[in-house]
């Protein structure tokens, strides 16, 4: 693997499953791969998971790691090609990811969408952009349209609760619900949840269904051939996992066009399933996407899934680390 901007880095997605679970139960087995090896993570945006997971992720394989918030800790970087730079930009990604990639082996970038032009955000700019200048490897730490090491850590926490229950089906059904927020937040996790499931769908490890009010679909390319449904009950009907975001529209790009507050999930829907689990990639809003009920019940997977993310951090550090 010599980037991991998204799934189709991936070239066997059950094998990098394994890893990530082999990873959980001997953690410092690889240790002699990253000695003397450094990785960069750059964050556009707070982070309280990535940071942490990815970092301690580095250190098992015997990493180095440096972090960096860019605009608080360096200059603001300018990512548009050959402008005049007389903005509040003090230094242009060319520089920035050329000087980053010499300091360090691989570099992990985290780059929200701006949520202001859907083409500029579904570009992928400032992610291709350190691809392009910075010479080492990239790793996706949620970018714009995606969150592969969260989609990862959603695959080794079913996998898991698969091999934990007796009750969950070999294929069990996964279902994607919108949640209610007040704010315009990102379709990247969505997005890559579909990615994610819809591969997983393909290989007969699991039922995929997307449920979402009307004018919150996703982009084609990410839905995929997952069912959609706008009936939320009969979403949850039999599900053996709820998987709950918030997005904004993709349609009306960057818009709330409601906050039905019935399509938060409580113990109400968990009734309707096999026993679901639940499952959110946090940080959650309790009581407004999801009830404390469910967060504090045995069905829930959330503290479960954000320890995962260390484990799928380091399966993907892992198989970089065997390309360099
Ligand atoms: N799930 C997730 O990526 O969490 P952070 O935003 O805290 O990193």
């Amino acid at each position: 693997m010599t980037n991991f901007l998204s799934l189709a880095d991936v070239t066997d997605l059950d094998a990098l499953i394994q890893s990530g679970r082999d990873a959980k139960a001997n953690p410092f087995a690889d240790q002699h791969l990253g000695k003397n090896k450094t990785i960069g993570l750059i964050f556009f945006n707070s982070s309280l998971r990535t940071r942490l997971s990815t970092q301690k992720a580095a250190q098992n394989l015997g990493m180095n790691v440096m972090i960096m918030n860019v605009g608080q800790d360096s200059w603001g970087l300018e990512m548009e090609e050959g402008v005049l730079m007389n903005g509040d930009k003090a230094e242009h990604v060319r520089e920035a990811a050329a000087v980053i990639g010499r300091y360090c082996d691989m570099i992990g970038i985290r780059a929200f969408a701006e949520l202001k032009d859907r083409d500029k955000d579904y570009k992928e700019q400032v992610m291709h952009q350190f691809a392009r200048y910075a010479n080492v490897p990239i790793v996706n730490l949620e970018s714009a349209t995606r969150h592969p090491l969260q989609s990862l850590a959603d695959c080794i926490t079913i996998e898991e609760a698969k091999a934990n229950s007796s009750l969950i089906p070999a294929r069990p059904k996964v279902v994607l619900t919108w949640l209610p927020h007040f704010k315009p937040l990102p379709q990247a996790v969505a997005n890559s949840f579909c990615e994610w499931m819809n591969a997983r769908a393909k290989s007969g490890n699991v039922d995929f269904v997307v449920t979402h009010p009307e004018g919150y679909e996703l982009a084609p390319e990410f839905v995929g051939n997952a069912r959609v449904m706008h009936n939320q009950d009969e979403a949850f009907d039999g599900a053996d996992f709820i998987y709950g975001k918030n997005w904004s529209s993709y349609t009306h790009y960057g818009q709330v066009l409601t906050q039905d507050p019935s399509w938060a999930v409580t113990m109400d829907d968990i009734r309707r399933t096999n026993n679901g689990k639940f499952m959110h990639c946090l940080p959650v809003r309790r009581n407004l996407k999801v009830s404390d009920e469910v967060l504090d019940s045995p069905h829930s997977l959330v503290i479960e899934q954000a320890a995962n993310r260390e484990w799928s951090a380091q399966a993907v550090l892992k198989e970089i680390l065997k390309s360099i």
